[in-house]
């Protein structure tokens, strides 16, 4: 029996490792829009590159056989990528989506979706009775997004894809702060899983992707003939940009995550800080179904601050983090949900979620802990002896 390599050496060693026609160690990128054909009676492979293109081409497979699908889709974001897949469904049909998934998924279940006759129900999908009781009888799809953006909760990919089947809907998993090297979607049960590649897999803060794959044959024929008809295909060089930084994804994740399971641990001890969320924390409500389903709790945090009206300052005082959108890289960005990533999303629904306005989100880059940890320390102290002399003086 031959030897099935590791993720790690899949990351590097795939079909696409070395160029067939000149020995290159890395995929050409193509930039032709359209292909001669040689004869009038028989077309050859490619015709026209929204159709298919061979640099994105590589990138399909190799994100395909990394996540254990038929079939992969590359698309110019991860909102295409979704929106793409939304379009599997039709007037009349209903979607279950996770409470708190991205503000951007959001506003496309509510605002664009809607339009079209595509209903919705937003549920805790950690809670798996509430997800049996939100499915109607033309529920064709269960949205998730695990774990969750901002407040990582953990959805039991195994469970809801259960769910989803005994009602004969799809189940797609949004797998942006995982990536197929902390979690398989598709093995656990899910039909589609989808990637902002924006984030860890393209990983340098440089590319804005998607990537969409699928689990069946016939699905894959489905979401294929959607991509070519919607159009928003990955470009040439924003596909050789993804592939050239998941060849790393593995030791970007490996020391981002041990660095960020040090900077919850040390929030978690903090006195301005009321909540740490974290699936590698002990105290996580759900750190056995992540265990279970990933390899690992991931590079994201979020922390809540006792007193929101520190925030501004305690964001000034940082040096290392970069105070931006966006999540997933070589340097730690921080961001702020409530103004950022979640502002789509109405203020009553994002409280009623828990975003609340002292909530920020930390995505642990490749700085080294110690300095991450000891900008935070001084930035919280000092935010910190701000507020006791605001105090003083009234
Ligand atoms: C979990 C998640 N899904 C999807 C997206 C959308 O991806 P993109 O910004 O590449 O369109 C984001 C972006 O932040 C995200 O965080």
């Amino acid at each position: 029996m031959s030897h099935r390599y590791t993720f790690e050496t899949q990351l590097l060693h795939n079909k696409h490792k070395v160029d067939p026609a000149t020995g290159g160690v890395s995929v050409p990128i193509q930039h032709a829009s359209t292909f001669h054909q040689f004869s009038a009676d028989e077309f050859g492979k490619y015709d026209y590159s929204r159709s298919l293109n061979p640099t994105r081409e590589a990138l399909e497979e190799i994100i395909a056989e990394l996540e254990g699908g038929v079939r992969g889709f590359a698309f110019s974001s991860g909102m295409a990528a979704i929106s793409t897949s939304f379009l599997l469904l039709s007037q009349g049909d209903h979607v279950v989506v996770t409470e708190d998934v991205y503000g951007g998924t959001y506003r496309m279940v509510t605002q664009v979706l809607n339009r079209f006759g595509i209903e919705h129900t937003f549920v805790d999908m950690t809670d798996l009775e509430a997800v049996e009781q939100a499915i109607r009888p033309n529920t064709a799809l269960l949205y998730a997004e695990t774990p969750s953006n901002p407040l990582l909760k953990v959805t039991d990919i195994t469970a809801i894809s259960e769910i989803a089947k005994s009602h004969g809907a799809l189940t797609f998993v949004d797998n942006t702060f995982m990536t197929p090297y902390l979690q398989r979607p598709l093995e656990l049960g899910a039909d589609i899983v989808l990637h902002s590649a924006t984030k860890f897999l393209s990983g340098h803060s440089d590319t804005v992707a998607g990537l969409a794959v699928v689990k069946d044959e016939e699905l894959a024929k489905r979401l294929y003939s959607l991509q070519n008809s919607f159009g928003a295909v990955l470009g040439v060089q924003d596909a050789w940009l993804v592939m050239r930084g998941m060849k790393t994804l593995s030791v970007r994740m490996n020391q981002s995550q041990e660095s960020a399971k040090k900077i919850a641990e040390f929030l978690h001890k903090q006195p301005f800080i009321k909540n740490v969320f974290y699936p590698g924390l002990l105290n996580h409500p759900q750190s056995d179904i992540q265990k279970q389903q990933a390899y690992g709790p991931g590079a994201v945090l979020s922390f809540e601050l006792e007193n929101a009206e520190l925030l501004s300052r305690f964001i000034e005082q940082l040096k290392l983090p970069v105070f931006a959108v966006s999540l997933g890289a070589v340097e730690s960005i921080l961001s702020y949900p409530a103004k950022m990533s979640h502002a789509a999303m109405p203020q009553h629904e994002r409280e009623r979620r828990g975003i609340s306005v002292g909530l920020l989100r930390l995505s642990v880059g490749l700085e080294s802990a110690e300095d991450l940890i000891a900008d935070i320390d001084q930035a919280l102290n000092s935010a910190g002896i701000f507020a006791v002399k605001k105090e003083e003086v009234k």
